[in-house]
């Protein structure tokens, strides 16, 4: 267990979606993915830095044959979007004949899935499914491909579980909203 009321740097997170609830939504999106993926060699795509405690989880929770690889985006300066995509390894785009899960962590603007979905689609994958373990439906302004989504969240600022304020909070076990 963790405290229910966190300090990440400057600013005080109190507890929002708790490790066992995590852990529960996780199982059931990867029965889902088994369903649905069987055979066909899937390649889980995580989006650095944030998805990569969801992902370990999520890939443990299926029992599919899979492969999977990570690459680094970034569109958030402190608790905002900045509104353009870096990538950092542009020649790790080919997907060419495979089947893609994409594997975020959150999804905000949907700028950076909107973009990724763009990349892999026109590098000639076969399929894309995307997995978000969080979306904030109110701050959407992208139009985005989902096919599985962990928690719909308020447009508050979120830590742990993966997630960062300014680089930090990621190794939280529970996901901590803004306080107040
Ligand atoms: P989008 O491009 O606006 O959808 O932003 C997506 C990315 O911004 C996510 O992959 C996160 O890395 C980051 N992000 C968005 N909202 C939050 C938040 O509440 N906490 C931490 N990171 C966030
Ligand atoms: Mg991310």
């Amino acid at each position: 267990m963790q405290p229910e009321i966190v300090q990440v740097e400057d600013l005080q997170f109190e507890i929002y979606i708790k490790e066992d609830e995590i852990q529960e939504r996780i199982k059931q999106i990867a029965i889902e993915l088994d369903k649905s993926l069987l055979d066909g060699n899937p390649l889980f795509l995580g989006v650095l830095n944030g998805s990569f405690v969801f992902m370990a989880d999520l890939v443990r929770a299926c029992k599919m044959d899979l492969e999977l690889k990570f690459i680094r985006l970034k569109s958030y300066e402190g608790t905002t979007s900045s509104g353009t995509i870096i990538s950092e390894d542009k020649h790790s785009l080919d997907f060419k004949d495979r089947n893609v899960v994409i594997v975020e962590d959150i999804i905000d603007s949907g700028l950076t899935m909107s973009w990724l979905l763009e990349k892999i689609f026109s590098s000639g994958a076969k399929s894309i499914k995307v997995v978000s373990l969080l979306l904030k439906p109110d701050s959407l302004k992208h139009k985005v491909q989902l096919d599985y989504v962990g928690f719909e969240i308020p447009n508050n600022f979120v830590v742990g579980y993966g997630l960062d304020y300014n680089g930090k909070g990621r190794n939280l076990r529970n996901i901590y909203t803004l306080k107040g």
